[in-house]
């Protein structure tokens, strides 16, 4: 069989389909060579993604490749969805045949350009989130964000 059945799955009933009217995020991406098209939508809380969704005019893999990516970013940090690649998506579907590997890309693409989109909007943000992060992950009770330079001061 060509493609796996987590991939026939995610194109037969895909996730998160569909848009966001007040969406915080908007990436649009497109492969020239077969002409697809993506646009995710991402709502965004203090660094977390609370809510997205997808449409794309793509192929079978494409649909199942962002069904699959918008499950993986959902109530993840952005950090966490700005580091998902096209690989991780792919293995979390039990592969795509090399052909369509390409296809998974857009959903990548579409990802980052949504946050990117994010940021280009609220700048603030980008500074706040990051902090905020790296506090959560080092702990640190500083209140300056958790680097690593300063000694708490
Ligand atoms: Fe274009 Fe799959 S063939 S995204």
């Amino acid at each position: 069989m060509l493609y796996s059945d987590k991939v026939m799955d995610h194109f037969r009933n895909p996730r998160n389909m569909g848009t966001i009217d007040d969406a915080d995020g908007i990436g649009e991406v497109g492969n020239a060579k077969c002409g697809d098209i993506m646009k995710m939508y991402l709502k965004i809380d203090r660094g977390i993604i609370t809510d997205v969704k997808f449409n794309t005019f793509g192929c079978g893999s494409a649909i199942a490749t962002s069904s699959m990516a918008t499950e993986m970013i959902k109530g993840k940090s952005v950090k966490e969805a700005l580091m998902l690649s096209n690989k991780a998506v792919v293995e979390a579907l039990d592969g795509l045949p090399a052909q369509k590997i390409h296809c998974s890309v857009l959903a990548e693409e579409a990802v980052k350009a949504a946050i990117d989109n994010y940021y280009e909007k609220n700048p603030e943000s980008f500074r706040e989130d990051l902090f905020r992060l790296e506090d959560d992950e080092d702990s640190c009770s500083s209140g300056c964000g958790g680097c690593s330079g300063c000694g708490g001061f």
